[in-house]
């Protein structure tokens, strides 16, 4: 194990004396610390108290009750900003949720990446096009994916843009999940536009007819969902890459309720795989806000090193407060991923295992597209699932970037998007997404997968036949 990092005191702002990775150029810091200042000024956008109940709710899937379902955007837009975007979004999310509700048995928790996914890491901090090489896209939140130089100026402005859109985002959702929108008895409904003709929408069709029959019965015994809220408002938390530290300390609050810290961008927030050393400024103002934190894990993450980490972050062992997020690509889970199980199993630690299956399989494709098979992404989140059989721990999450939208991102799925598909209707700023169709499909085999594992806990002789 390497040295102990020395914990000086936090604070909100103690980040800002470490080593950082990742950070845009401002031209003027002037300007930057002028719409810091005002950030701070701006309503939170999240309470403490939400960020609590969340952690509750990670806590029972990490003690093996329950699902994590993250997703959306690799990174949100300011010019696809629109009501049908979020709305076509949170609707094929329900329709996930209740697949791995229903045929998983799964209680599922709900977690977007939206209302404040708008910062990237980016591999290389410039981008060549066309024999001319400008700063990379760093997302909206930072400068402008166009290729010009004006559009690669970070611009702090951005920042309160990004405020105003998540919270004008969030506001939608949370009518959408307490309004009526998320009523069960609305389950058919959900399955809409492009995806209500598709194969995985005729799936849907049918396990929503169940679902209506046993609505249907549950009526008949006086259980409606006018007088049962769980029927008519559901859960829906928003989470983001932690990774523009300066808006986050402008949105870090001290709760009036616990005088703890917590960041109030968003639910849940999560540390990048290229910014997770251990000495450096984003786990340093990770580790001192008391919201759930999810940590991307890929392969150069090593079991002492994850030790570390946890120590770091989690130093008291609360439940609910780290989710791993594994993402390895789809074939190096089963070499990786059960030193890390053992170790934390070994170590005593509480953490929610959850599993991208996304950021580790991005290729490029013939026609330059880049890209991500369909069929690596399940290869991926099966052998997270195989492995947690294998070790006896509970495979608690998927975190994926998606759509709610018809586009042409990922290749294969039931449609069997081609190489050449790619150029139809590819719109993503950043990586590719899975579109509704392909989101729902994952859905209905990772339930199956869920189902499996209810099966070995509830025969646990049978667990080596399974696996
Ligand atoms: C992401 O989730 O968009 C991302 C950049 O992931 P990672 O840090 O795992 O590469
Ligand atoms: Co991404």
């Amino acid at each position: 194990m390497g040295a102990p990092v020395a914990l000086d005191k936090w604070s909100p702002e103690s980040w800002r004396l470490k080593p950082i990775l990742q950070v845009p150029d401002y031209p003027d810091a002037t300007a930057l610390r002028d719409v810091e200042d005002k950030l701070a000024t701006f309503p939170p956008l999240v309470f403490a108290g939400e960020a609590r109940d969340l952690k509750k709710s990670l806590a029972g899937i990490a003690a093996g009750n329950g699902f994590l379902l993250q997703g959306g955007d690799c990174a949100e837009s300011f010019l696809e900003h629109r009501a049908d975007n979020i709305r076509d979004f949170f609707r094929v999310f329900l329709q996930m949720a209740v697949v791995l509700t229903y045929a998983g048995g799964q209680p599922v928790v709900k977690v977007g990446r939206i209302a404040g996914q708008f910062a990237k890491p980016r591999s290389s901090p410039t981008e060549k096009k066309d024999g001319q090489e400008l700063p990379s896209y760093r997302g909206d939140i930072i400068n402008g994916p166009d290729f010009t130089p004006e559009a690669r100026i970070p611009d702090p402005n951005r920042q309160i843009e990004a405020y105003r859109q998540s919270a004008a985002t969030l506001n939608l959702i949370r009518a959408f999940a307490s309004g009526g929108y998320a009523d069960l008895e609305r389950v058919h409904q959900w399955n809409m536009g492009f995806v209500q003709d598709s194969p995985q929408g005729h799936r849907y069709q049918e396990l929503a007819d169940r679902i209506e029959e046993t609505m249907g019965f549950m009526r008949a015994c006086g259980i409606t969902s006018e007088n049962t809220p769980q029927l008519r408002v559901t859960n829906f938390y928003t989470s983001h890459e932690a990774l523009l530290l300066g808006y986050e300390e402008a949105l870090t609050r001290r709760d009036s309720t616990s005088g703890d810290w917590y960041a109030t961008s968003g639910h849940m927030i999560w540390i990048g795989d290229r910014t997770r050393q251990p000495d450096h400024a984003h786990i340093e103002f990770c580790r001192g806000i008391k919201n759930p934190i999810g940590l991307k894990c890929g392969p150069s993450l090593d079991a002492d090193g994850l030790l570390r980490l946890i120590d770091l972050l989690n130093p008291k062992d609360e439940a609910g407060r780290l989710t791993l997020i594994c993402r390895f690509g789809f074939d190096k889970v089963e070499s990786h991923l059960p030193k890390l199980i053992r170790a934390v199993k070994k170590a005593g630690r509480n953490v929610l295992w959850s599993c991208d299956p996304m950021h580790g399989n991005t290729i490029s494709a013939a026609t330059g597209y880049k890209t991500r098979p369909f069929d690596r992404i399940l290869k991926e989140s099966l052998s997270f699932f195989e492995v947690h059989r294998a070790e006896g721990t509970h495979a608690g999450g998927i975190h994926i970037e998606m759509t709610g939208q018809n586009v042409t991102e990922c290749t294969g799925g039931a449609t069997a998007i081609s190489d050449q598909d790619l150029s139809d209707r590819y719109h993503t700023h950043c990586d590719p997404r899975l579109n509704a169709d392909q989101a729902l499909e994952l859905a209905f085999l990772i339930a199956e997968q869920l189902k499996k594992e209810r099966a070995a806990d509830a025969h646990p002789q049978a667990r080596t036949l399974i696996a």
